[in-house]
């Protein structure tokens, strides 16, 4: 049991010091954004799609309460996407149900991924961090079309 205790005690203070030493971050991307000022960002104030001459696309989204621009999203299948996503007001997650593709949006930081989605088709995209009153209501939709020829 002390055992247990002490681990305890472990984990406690790695979360105490990483907040005290401003650690705390999204995990996959370190990279920090003025959530104040999204409105005069050149990326974030117009969130959308850039097709890359690959083919390839990137989608900026901002996700606020309670919902995400731009919706809906539309990507093309079989073609890396990549998301970066910020926050300007608290917390939220972005989650495409049936799809790996989950991340935490974290105001001050932007959270990027890349995934490629194979199936053409609807995807919900749910909000999976409390954020408020209507945190339930903060749904979004991303459409899979067809790979172009
Ligand atoms: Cu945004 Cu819950």
């Amino acid at each position: 049991m002390w055992a247990a205790v002490g681990l305890l005690a472990i984990f406690l203070s790695t979360i105490l010091v990483t907040a005290a030493t401003d650690a705390v971050h999204p995990p996959s991307h370190m990279e920090t954004v003025d959530p104040g000022t999204l409105a005069n960002n050149l990326e974030f104030a117009n969130p959308g799609l850039t097709v890359r001459p690959d083919g390839s696309t990137i989608v900026t989204v901002v996700a606020q309460m309670f919902s995400f621009a731009p919706d809906p999203i539309e990507v093309s299948a079989n073609r890396p996407v990549t998301f970066r996503l910020t926050s300007p007001d608290v917390m939220h997650g972005f989650e495409i149900v049936g799809t790996n593709a989950n991340a935490m949006v974290i105001p001050g930081y932007v959270s990027q991924f890349t995934v490629t989605f194979k199936n053409p088709g609807e995807y919900i995209i749910g909000c999976n961090e409390y954020c408020g009153l209507m945190h339930h209501n903060m749904v979004g939709k991303l459409i899979v079309r067809e790979e172009p020829k």
